[in-house]
């Protein structure tokens, strides 16, 4: 069995994280107050060794999250070690908490309050990942916002890429909403009002795009634009948008954890096909059909309703608009007993061959898809999907971000609480370069034509980056005739 460690970070990382280990837990025929099985397939327990470690207790056998629950204080993590329905599933070695918290401050996380705790989060870490078969790599949930997913998280995230080198890192990393989206929300709860957070997400973004091989962007303003106007929610919390979060995360980790996918059935493979170039590895992710939480309604869908919807950006988690960008590279994840293969590709191709003008047309094969018979856990459909996009418009929710990271670092606000805990002024300008950088490589390969072309003679030359597990991309030169 080909194993990953979780490992969730912070209030947003924790809470996320929580309502993932419920749900699949639910997918696995697991009871959460013992860990015992108690499914109705032998489907559902074949492969749960992918996320939970499997321990003999005498007669009885349990299941448990491969988990490490970090954060800088302790409340969110009391509420989960307190609650009836869970706190006993995960094991109590595997919360690591701090006292004082990290205030939204990315250098807090990563410098001064992490500092006190990172070693022990370490120890946990590698106590997991020692513990492993084969271990296929690390899963991290976190905001970008606040100051311990994001500053703690980036040191973690750091710390595994020297140490395990050889292994995945993939994240689900939360994004601020922005001032304006709060503004223009009308019925939205619960949205934080830090001022700083473009900078922890600068800063935070910048070890993603070193360390990270896959991050699939979550944006709490598309999560509650979906609530609002998929679902018609006329107020959303947390608890709402955590609960489509969670369904994406179980969408897109179904094919490794139940045998029979032919495709993506483990992390490396979905990697592999997903990120052609290794910088260029920020994922959008929609799901679809979309119901609310708690709502029981049953609605009968097939192949092409799914992936019709399935690639509309109104669906997706992200802010993205399909039609101005180029999408690189994609993967199609189908779930329910009744989904046709053979449907499924005919579907794909189809609109594949639709919108070609949407797809960058110098990679052939760029849509994927697998198919996992086994349901969701809340079905409340025949059938359901979801789809892992590498396209180039994510760059505009990095452009909005690095246009509010500038407009105040002109006037170095509220720098010194970052140089007051040991922080360096450089590391905003380094951090600011290499977003920078990044928005300019996806505007290179958006308007990049087929290699080889006459016309284009557009050529990448590749620099082995010493902090860098892969490559770095640079253009060094583009001239369309
Ligand atoms: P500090 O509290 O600053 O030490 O760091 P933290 O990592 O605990 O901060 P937190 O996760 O609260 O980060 C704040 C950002 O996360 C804001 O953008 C919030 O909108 C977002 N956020 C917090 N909790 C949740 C949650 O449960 N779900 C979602 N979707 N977003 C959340
Ligand atoms: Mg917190």
């Amino acid at each position: 069995m080909r194993e990953i460690v979780s490992i969730q970070v912070g209030q947003c990382g924790n809470q996320i994280g929580y309502k993932f280990w419920e749900t699949i837990a639910t997918e696995h025929g697991l009871n959460t107050s013992n860990g015992e099985f108690e499914g109705n397939s032998d489907l559902q327990i074949q492969r749960a060794n992918v996320y939970f470690n499997q321990i003999e207790n005498g007669q009885v056998e349990r299941y448990v999250p491969r988990a490490v629950l970090v954060d800088l204080e302790p409340g969110v993590l009391d509420s989960i070690a307190s609650s009836s329905q869970m706190g006993k599933f995960f094991n109590p070695d595997s919360y690591v908490s701090g006292q004082n918290g990290a205030g939204n401050n990315w250098a807090k996380g990563y410098y001064s309050e992490g500092s006190e705790i990172i070693d022990m989060v370490l120890d946990q870490v590698r106590k997991e990942a020692e513990n492993c078969d084969v271990l296929q790599g690390f899963q991290f949930t976190h905001s970008l916002g606040g100051g311990t997913g994001s500053g703690l998280g980036t040191n973690i995230l750091n710390i595994l890429e020297q140490e395990y080198s050889s292994k995945i890192l993939f994240n689900y990393s939360v994004y601020p909403a922005s001032a304006s989206d709060r503004q223009t929300q009308s019925g939205v709860s619960s949205v934080s009002d830090v001022v700083v957070e473009p900078y922890n997400t600068v800063l935070s973004l910048n070890a993603l795009i070193n360390t990270s091989h896959m991050t699939t962007v979550i944006e709490n303003n598309s999560l509650y634009r979906i609530c609002q106007n998929l679902l018609k929610l006329k107020t959303s919390s947390f608890a709402d948008v955590n609960y489509i979060i969670s369904q994406t995360m179980s969408s897109a980790t179904a094919t490794m954890r139940f045998p029979g996918a032919s495709n993506n059935t483990d992390i490396r493979k979905i990697c592999m096909n997903l990120i052609p170039f290794p910088r260029l590895h920020f994922i959008s992710q929609s799901l679809a059909p979309l119901y609310a939480r708690g709502n029981s309604k049953y609605e009968v869908i097939n192949e092409s309703e799914i992936i019709g919807r399935l690639f509309d950006s109104q669906s997706f988690m992200s802010d993205i608009e399909l039609r101005h960008g180029k999408i690189l590279t994609g993967s199609v994840l189908m779930r329910g007993s009744e989904v046709s293969e053979c449907e499924v590709d005919c579907q794909i191709k189809r609109l594949s061959d639709k919108h070609s003008s949407t797809f960058v047309e110098w990679i052939p094969n760029r849509l994927m898809s697998s198919v996992c018979k086994v349901n969701p856990a809340y079905q409340t459909s025949q059938m359901s999907g979801s789809s892992l996009l590498n396209t180039t418009s994510i760059q505009n929710s990095m452009s909005r971000i690095l246009h509010n990271f500038e407009k105040m670092y002109a006037r170095k606000a509220y720098v010194h609480w970052y140089e007051n805990e040991g922080m360096d002024i450089n590391e905003f300008d380094e951090a600011a370069a290499n977003l920078r950088d990044l928005i300019s490589e996806y505007e290179q390969y958006q308007e990049m034509k087929s290699g080889g072309d006459e016309d284009d003679e557009a050529e990448i030359i590749y620099e082995k980056k010493s902090h860098s597990h892969g490559f770095n991309t640079t253009r060094a030169s583009s001239k369309a005739s």
